[in-house]
């Protein structure tokens, strides 16, 4: 039979337009709505991107106090979704507790309901992730039924406060907000073609969301900050890494954090992020994550010619920053909300049902065998 034709992966394939973002392309590189990703992380705070993202264009001072108060109001929690958290085992992933905390939220405040739509849906979820994540987290750990609402104006701040009682220190701070701007927004990614194809069938945003999140989850996509922490935590020193990563690609095996579908010759976010690791780890006084990490960088560098993607130095930035491994990717679901709503909106602005073709490659037509006469032996 011939080979079929088709892109395995979808890769190259231009599936849509979008006026949201630019990946990778020539002199232009990654920009939010025509905003540079290096302006954005240099100058803007992860409130401001949200904004962008999801109203379309960047906040004056006055708008951009506003939307971080709205933000506060919207940390609270309705008792039958802190309930269900307390329900939900303490050993669940706390990817699938998001899941469905966005899915229940999603039946207590429907879209359609108060004027509630898209970017409504976008605000409350902003704010109430953090609140549902860590507060499943507090109650199943120390049996604490903390209060959500931290007041906490930047989102960044929020996740801190709900965590723990300790104030984070600004670089920690601000290395979160950095990090959630770069993790915002990236074209069509499998989480947010597939949020768009579910708002392509005329579902709802939350559904969307949800969507997103099982999408988001796998160690392909955004899985891999944590699952690159596992690795790098399981060497003592840079020396051990190079052995071990050599002995891994030596058995084929995939390398967390590293290679890229589009971008073949580098992330622009792993610059800036890597920037971020080194710097906490000088800091803390403890390189060893960041020396580490390097190591692996150039052997993967000599070896196969592989960089580094954005989820590479995120994980030794966020253990610097005393985040949890496991909500490394949670915080990477906070901060694509924006993203992904932005597209849900587009999609719905000009939608046509997103349906593609297969290549058929099973069974010839062949005759149906009634139940009683099937010898499957036979
Ligand atoms: N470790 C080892 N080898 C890798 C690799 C990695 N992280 N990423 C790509 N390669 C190799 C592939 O094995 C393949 O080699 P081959 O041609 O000898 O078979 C070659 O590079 C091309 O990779 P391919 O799998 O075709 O790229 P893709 O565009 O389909 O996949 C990813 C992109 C991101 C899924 C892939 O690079 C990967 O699995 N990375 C690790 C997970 C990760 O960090 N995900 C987060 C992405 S932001």
């Amino acid at each position: 039979m011939a080979k079929p034709e088709f892109a395995s992966g979808l890769a190259g394939v231009v599936a849509g337009v979008t006026d949201v973002s630019t990946v990778g392309q020539e002199n232009i590189g990654l920009t939010y709505r025509g905003y540079s990703i290096t302006d954005l992380a240099e100058q803007s705070t992860f409130e401001e991107v949200a904004y962008l993202l999801i109203y379309g264009r960047l906040p004056d001072a006055h708008e951009l106090a506003g939307y971080r108060k709205h933000l506060t109001e919207l940390q609270a929690l309705p008792s039958v979704l802190t309930d269900t958290l307390e329900l939900i085992p303490g050993d669940a992933q706390p990817m699938d507790v998001l899941r469905t905390g966005c899915s229940l939220l999603g039946t207590l405040e429907p879209e359609g309901t108060g004027g509630r739509g898209g970017a409504a849906i976008a605000d409350r979820l902003i704010a109430a992730c953090p609140s549902m994540l860590i507060y499943w987290h507090r109650f199943h750990t120390r049996g604490e039924r903390i209060v959500t609402q931290t007041g906490n104006s930047t989102v960044a701040g929020h996740f801190f406060a709900l965590l723990s009682d300790k104030k984070p220190a600004p670089q920690h701070l601000r290395c979160l907000d950095v990090s959630m701007i770069l993790y915002a927004e990236h074209e069509f990614n499998a989480s947010t073609f597939a949020a768009r194809t579910i708002a392509s069938t005329l579902s709802d945003t939350y559904s969307a969301i949800v969507g997103g999140i099982a999408a988001l989850k796998g160690p392909l996509h955004g899985g891999a900050n944590e699952a690159v922490m596992e690795l790098i935590s399981r060497f003592e020193s840079p020396k051990d890494a190079e052995a071990g990563v050599v002995r891994m690609l030596r058995n084929r095996q995939v390398i967390m954090g590293f290679g890229h579908r589009v971008y073949k010759n580098g992330d622009p976010r792993s610059t800036i992020i890597k920037k971020w690791a080194r710097e906490l780890g000088q800091v803390a006084e403890d390189e060893a994550l960041f020396k580490i990490s390097e190591k692996i960088e150039q052997v993967m560098l000599r070896e196969k010619r592989i960089m580094p993607n954005l989820d590479f130095y995120s994980a030794s930035a966020y253990a610097l920053s005393g985040v949890p491994q496991s909500m490394f990717t949670p915080l990477f679901v906070i901060a694509r909300i924006p993203g992904w709503v932005a597209h849900v909106i587009e999609q719905r602005q000009d939608n046509r049902l997103i349906r593609p073709i297969a290549s058929y490659t099973g069974s010839p037509p062949r005759k149906y065998v009634p139940l009683d006469q099937r010898d499957l032996k036979g």
